[in-house]
């Protein structure tokens, strides 16, 4: 099977036309079991009463009454000895019946063929036309025995009926098909819908326009893809940011350099600014060897299988030795530092967490005036290790602050160029803090200062 259509119209199809026949089958064994017995005693009460209404007006001529009785809708046999009896009503398409039990109800028995008869487990049994398929009664008249077998004239009594059967089951499977068939389109389209959206999008289209009002399975996957779509289409735009940025970064350094070379080559220099323009050169490769280390540094952190390399180790000491190399540019800035480090054993990569107290310090000597403080204090409860950073440096604005950890975000970019900053080192930090199940959060208000909040998992068992 080709399509989906198709699958669906023809399983549905397959499906009625199964269920069709299960409840024939039901419906016969029903009649075979429950109505059989009690249409033979229905056919014997009315042969019964044919008989005894001849039995009691013995004057009435024979020929004319069966007859009427024939038309009003019976099928009869009468007869007095085997092979002598004649057939009143429409005619039997089989005429065999024993001689014996035609004897027998001569004699006073009665015959109940309807019950008895036979055609496997169908109901068409109940339509058969035949001599067998009868009530058969005794009749008494004129002091003589005779023997009555009736069976209703199914084509009269119920002709128009089973017609209008016909016509309602033949009528009802069509329409079923024909709604089928119009109904799987409903089903199917938004199928085809979603598969055109599903191209688009591989090619790069992301203004994919959904139907997503349905509220079924159909409609809840229209309205994911459409999530999908437009998180894709971030992170595409992510990506050509990125590399833009990137390739940004890489530019200016670069054309600094290139344009002090030139200037050292050409140009009759003194001394003195030979040496100022190289040590520009200088510090601008190393700007662009740190950006490509940090660089280096995200590239294996995105990967999945950055597996940390845990261990477990005191992250007081380990801040107090951070603090302790950093100690030249914090003293030449003349900055105050306050350690509360209690011991503080937890579960990381000790050469990870190095890097977020690096990237946090250097950020808070970096934005700090001359003469601020740093604070650096640390909390350990059972669940979790706090590490807050304070400093009373410059601040980050309100508008700035949800932004500090995306790549490349420097929130004064005209200053921060100066320093030498790429905005990579919070993204870092936090892309670390978040591979240890941690979070970093930033309290900051413009002109009074900063504190970076850390929050890591305590490990399980402490020492
Ligand atoms: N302690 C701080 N005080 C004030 N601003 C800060 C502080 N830390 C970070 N920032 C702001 O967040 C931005 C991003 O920081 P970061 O990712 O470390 O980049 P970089 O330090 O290379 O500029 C910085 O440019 C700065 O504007
Ligand atoms: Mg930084």
């Amino acid at each position: 099977m080709k399509s989906l259509y198709l699958r669906i119209v023809i399983t549905t199809i397959f499906v009625m036309i199964l269920s069709f026949i299960i409840s024939f089958v039901g419906s016969n064994l029903y009649y075979q079991h429950l109505l059989k017995p009690y249409n033979d005693q229905k056919i014997t009460a009315m042969a019964k009463s044919i008989s005894t209404f001849y039995g009691q007006n013995p004057e009435l001529d024979p020929e004319s009454y069966f007859s009427h009785v024939g038309e009003l809708g019976y099928q009869m046999y009468l007869v007095q000895a085997p092979e002598q009896g004649s057939f009143y009503g429409a005619p039997f398409r089989e005429t065999e019946l024993s001689d014996e039990v035609v004897q027998s109800v001569i004699r006073g028995e009665e015959y109940h063929g309807v019950s008895k008869f036979t055609t496997g487990p169908f109901v068409t049994g109940f339509f058969d036309n035949a001599l067998i398929n009868t009530v058969g009664v005794p009749l008494q008249a004129a002091g003589q025995d005779y023997a009555l077998f009736v069976r209703p004239n199914v084509g009269v009594l119920f002709g128009e009926l089973r017609i209008f059967f016909a016509v309602l089951v033949v009528l009802s499977v069509l329409l079923s098909i024909l709604f089928v068939v119009i109904s799987t389109r409903y089903i199917v389209d938004p199928i085809v819908k979603l598969t055109e959206a599903t191209k688009m999008l591989a090619q790069g289209k992301y203004g994919i326009r959904l139907e997503v009002k349905r509220r079924d399975e159909i409609g809840k996957l229209a309205g994911t893809f459409m999530q999908m779509a437009k998180s894709l289409q971030q992170l595409d735009q992510m990506r050509q940011e990125f590399v833009s940025n990137v390739s940004h970064e890489i530019q200016s350094p670069l054309a600094s350099i290139q344009g002090f070379s030139h200037t050292l080559q050409s140009a009759n220099l003194t001394e003195e600014q030979k040496k100022r323009y190289l040590a520009i050169i200088e510090s601008e490769s190393r700007r662009m060897s740190q950006l490509g280390k940090q660089l280096l540094m995200l590239a294996s952190l995105d990967k999945e299988e950055s597996i940390l390399d845990k261990r477990m180790f005191d992250v007081s000491d380990q801040i107090r030795q951070v603090m302790f190399m950093l100690e030249w540019s914090w003293r030449e800035k003349e900055l105050a530092v306050e350690l509360d480090l209690p011991p503080a054993c937890i579960a990381g990569d000790d050469k990870l967490l190095q890097q977020v107290w690096i990237n946090l310090a250097t950020n808070s000597i970096k934005y700090t005036e001359p003469g601020g403080t740093i604070s650096i204090r640390l909390r350990q409860t059972e669940a979790e290790c706090r590490v807050d950073i304070e400093d009373t440096g410059i601040g980050i604005a309100e508008s700035d602050l949800p932004y500090i950890f995306n790549r490349f975000y420097r929130a004064d970019r005209a200053r921060d160029r100066k320093e030498g900053s790429s905005g990579l080192g919070l993204a870092i930090t936090h892309k670390i803090v978040d591979l240890h199940h941690g979070r970093i959060e930033a309290v900051s208000e413009l002109g009074k200062g900063t504190t970076f909040r850390i929050t890591l998992p305590s490990p399980l068992t402490k020492h």
